[in-house]
C-alpha cells in the first residue's frame, strides 16, 4: 500500500478543484476525487493516468459514496455545492441539500473514519453589505445578502461545532477569477475579460462596491498551505484567503479590465448587485505564512492567450456558467 497520504477532494473536478487536484499531486500527496461531473470531465481525463489519482462519479448526497471515498483518507476538502448566488436562487430546494445538508454527512463521516483534517471552501461573500471603507476580518459581523452565503456560514457552523475527532479548518475566499480547463465565464473578472476580448467593450453596472479577488491557482495553494500546516495553528480556525491589494471597487475592476485589454469601459448607473466588502487577509499571512502570487492583468491577458489559442470558441455553452446549468434533484 502507498505509504502517501490520501485527500479527498468533493467537487474537485470544478473550476478550483481541478487546480488543487495537480497542485496535491505535484506534492506527493494521493487524491481522490469524488465529484457529479456536472460541468464536464476535463479534469477528470487530465489526471487519469496519473498512478495516485483516483476518480468517483458520485453524488455528495449520497452517504454511501461518501463513505467509500473516506475510507483511508487523511484529509478531506469540501468544495462540491451549488455555486454563486444565481444558481443558487434559481433551485432553493436542492441548494440547501447539496450546500447545508451534504456538509452533516461529511463531518460525520469525517469523525466516523478518523479523517485527521477537513477543509472547507467557504466564501467572503458571508460578509454581505458593509458600510463603504470598514475593513472586514474574521471576527467581523456576518451579514449575508443570499441564500449561497447563508448556505455557507450554515456549513461552517456544522462543520466547527460538529468535528470531534477531525480538525476543522474554514477558508473563506475572494470571489475567484483566472482560467482553469473547467472554465467560469460567471465571474466578475472572467465576464468582464470576456465581453472585453468578444465586444470590445466592457460594461459595469453601479460599481461603488468594493470585492475582494483572488486566482483559483492562489486559492488552490492556499488549500495546500493549510493542509501542511501545524494542527495547532489552523485547528477550528477560520481563514479570509486572498490579498488585501486585491480589493477593487467594481468599476474599478472594469477600468484595469479595459486597461489590460486596450478596449472601451461603459459605467451604467443601476446596480445589479448590492454586496460590497473590503475584506482584510492579513491572518492567512501571518499564521501561517500564505501569499498570493497571481495578479489581475497578467490572468486577463492569460484568458486572453486562451481565446486566442482557439479554447474557447464556445464561450457560450452552458458549461460555463453555473446558473445556466439545470440542477436536478
Ligand atoms: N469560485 C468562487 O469565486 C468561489 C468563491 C468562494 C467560495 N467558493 C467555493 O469553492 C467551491 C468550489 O467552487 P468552484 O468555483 O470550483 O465551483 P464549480 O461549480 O466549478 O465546482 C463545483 C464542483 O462540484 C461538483 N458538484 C456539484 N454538486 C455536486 C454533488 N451533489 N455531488 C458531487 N459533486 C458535485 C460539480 O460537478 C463541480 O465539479 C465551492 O464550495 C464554492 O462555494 C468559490
Amino acid at each position: 500500500m502507498s505509504a502517501k497520504r490520501k485527500i479527498v477532494i468533493t467537487g474537485g473536478a470544478g473550476y478550483i478543484g481541478g487546480h488543487l487536484t495537480g497542485l496535491l499531486l505535484e506534492n506527493g500527496y494521493q487524491v481522490e476525487v469524488l465529484d457529479k461531473l456536472l460541468f464536464g470531465d476535463v479534469y477528470v481525463r487530465q489526471y487519469q493516468d496519473h498512478p495516485d489519482f483516483t476518480f468517483t462519479l458520485g453524488d455528495v448526497l449520497n452517504i454511501a459514496d461518501l463513505a467509500r471515498a473516506f475510507r483511508d483518507a487523511y484529509a478531506v476538502i469540501h468544495l462540491a455545492a451549488v455555486v454563486g448566488d444565481p444558481a443558487c436562487a434559481k433551485n432553493p430546494e436542492l441548494t440547501r441539500l447539496v450546500n447545508v445538508e451534504s456538509t452533516k454527512s461529511v463531518v460525520e463521516l469525517a469523525d466516523i473514519y478518523q479523517v485527521q483534517r477537513l477543509l472547507f471552501a467557504s466564501s467572503c461573500s458571508v460578509y454581505g453589505v458593509a458600510p463603504g471603507e470598514v475593513w472586514l476580518n474574521e471576527g467581523s459581523y456576518l451579514n449575508p445578502v443570499s441564500l449561497y452565503a447563508e448556505t455557507r456560514i450554515e456549513s461552517e457552523r456544522i462543520i466547527l461545532n460538529g468535528c470531534k475527532h477531525t480538525t476543522p479548518t474554514i477558508l473563506r475566499l475572494a470571489t475567484v477569477y483566472g482560467y482553469s480547463k473547467r472554465m467560469r465565464f460567471d465571474l466578475a473578472v472572467n465576464i468582464m475579460t470576456l465581453k472585453g476580448i468578444t465586444q470590445s467593450k466592457v460594461m459595469v453596472l453601479g460599481g461603488s462596491q468594493y470585492r475582494p479577488f483572488v486566482h483559483c491557482q492562489d486559492v488552490a495553494r492556499a488549500f495546500h498551505t493549510m493542509l501542511e500546516a501545524p494542527t495547532e495553528t489552523v485547528s477550528r480556525e477560520v481563514f479570509n484567503v486572498g490579498n488585501s491589494d486585491q480589493n477593487y471597487r467594481i468599476k474599478d475592476l472594469g477600468r484595469l479590465v479595459a486597461g489590460t485589454l486596450d478596449v472601451e469601459v461603459e459605467i451604467a448607473q443601476e446596480r445589479e448587485d448590492d454586496r460590497s466588502y473590503r475584506v482584510d487577509f492579513s491572518k492567512i499571512a501571518w499564521l501561517t505564512g500564505f501569499e498570493t502570487i497571481r495578479e489581475i492583468p497578467e490572468s486577463v491577458l492569460e484568458i486572453k492567450a486562451h481565446f486566442q489559442d482557439g479554447d474557447f470558441k464556445d464561450y457560450g455553452d452552458q458549461c460555463y456558467y453555473n446558473v445556466r446549468y439545470d440542477y436536478m434533484l
